[in-house]
């Protein structure tokens, strides 16, 4: 048998009670607008993680299959042009695809560092711990944070860093925000690292309502398990059963629009706001975009942040897209 030699594995957490703020922060605000919506970090609680899960392995979901396909093709190149020594993974989830660039750096003999960066705690923990027994010698600093906020948190290099943000959340910022996230990463990445930024790409809009309307239901199970985390988090009464998922796609603004519709008039109280909001009949609830990018999109989202693109890596079909991207010169 070969001796396990476990990496040091140390994980941090910088969501605590102000992050229970956050939630009813948004709650308030989000349910209080006259277009109801709600940020969709909340659907990632230990259950929506699962849920997630699960979507990646649904036929209808290609995003997933596609970008590992994507990533495998060509991950010895991305490690030779960049040198990585460390990845830190933005919402890195379960991290399945995240094997295979560390796997290429295992075989440059480069890695030194993982750094998953996640809301979900259970996701984090998990990776962190599998990580360190699977990678010999890696050590791996895990973040529960909100990479939105907690970014200057993060360690100093110790090396040219690989900044994997990957499964298309970059698509999940409105336009605007999202260049403004995009720019906020010319830090993380410092003079010599790399954003490895996943995005789904527009097309035929039939296969893309599919991806977002399985056919076994996940989908929807996950979109309404966010009302599950607002009943449990902050004491509402929700009644999960009396809302349906609805998943479309929006051509002019090219993105799918993820709601909850209210299938009968619905009044719900939430204890933790001392708050009262009331449905109507077939009222919606807006808890996330998933934007889709053609390449001439993206490249203008780079140059805006003041991202170069250096390489542009897709699958045959034009399905997906992963690209390389530098603090432009
Ligand atoms: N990278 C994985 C998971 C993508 S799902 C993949 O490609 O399959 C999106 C992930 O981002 C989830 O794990 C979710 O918990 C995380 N996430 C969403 N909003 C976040 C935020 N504001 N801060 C940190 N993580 C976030
Ligand atoms: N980031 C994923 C995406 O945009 C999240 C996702 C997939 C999702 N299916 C969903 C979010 C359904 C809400 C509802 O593809």
């Amino acid at each position: 048998m070969e001796p396990i030699l476990e990496g040091p594995v140390e994980v941090r957490s910088h969501l605590g009670p102000d992050d229970e703020r956050s939630l009813a922060d948004d709650v308030l605000d989000g349910l209080t607008r006259p277009l109801k919506e709600l940020p969709p970090k909340h659907l990632y609680d230990a259950r929506g993680s699962e849920l997630f899960d699960a979507i990646c392995e649904l036929p209808e979901y290609y995003q997933t299959r596609t970008e590992r396909l994507i990533l495998e093709a060509h991950a010895q190149d991305i490690v030779r042009r960049t040198g990585a020594v460390e990845l830190v993974e933005l919402g890195s989830g379960s991290a399945t695809k995240t094997r295979v660039l560390l796997d290429a750096m295992a075989a440059a003999g480069t890695l030194a560092r993982y750094i998953p960066v996640d809301v979900s705690a259970t996701t984090v923990h998990a990776v962190a711990e599998l990580f360190a027994d699977e990678y010999p010698g890696l050590s791996v600093f895990g973040l529960v944070a909100d990479f939105e906020r907690h970014l200057e948190r993060l360690p100093e290099p110790v090396g040219p860093r690989l900044v994997p943000f990957l499964g298309g959340t970059i698509g999940n910022f409105p336009p605007g925000s999202r260049r403004r996230f995009l720019r906020s990463l010319g830090k993380v990445l410092g003079p010599d690292g790399y954003l490895l930024l996943g995005t789904d790409l527009v097309k035929d809009p039939r296969v893309i309502e599919a991806a977002y309307n399985d056919s076994a239901g996940v989908t929807a199970q996950f979109n309404l398990n966010v009302l599950h985390v607002l009943n449990r988090e902050l004491g509402a009464d929700f009644d999960v059963d009396a809302f349906e998922h609805v998943a479309f796609f929006d051509r002019e603004r090219e993105w799918i629009e993820m709601r909850l519709r209210a299938t009968q008039p619905q009044h719900v109280r939430i204890d933790a706001l001392d708050l009262e909001i009331d449905f109507a009949a077939r009222e919606e609830l807006r808890t996330e975009i998933s934007a889709k990018f053609t390449l001439d999109g993206l490249r203008a989202d780079l140059d805006a942040a003041g991202l170069e693109l250096v390489e542009l890596f897709t699958d045959p079909n034009e399905l997906f897209a992963v690209s390389l991207a530098r603090v432009a010169g």
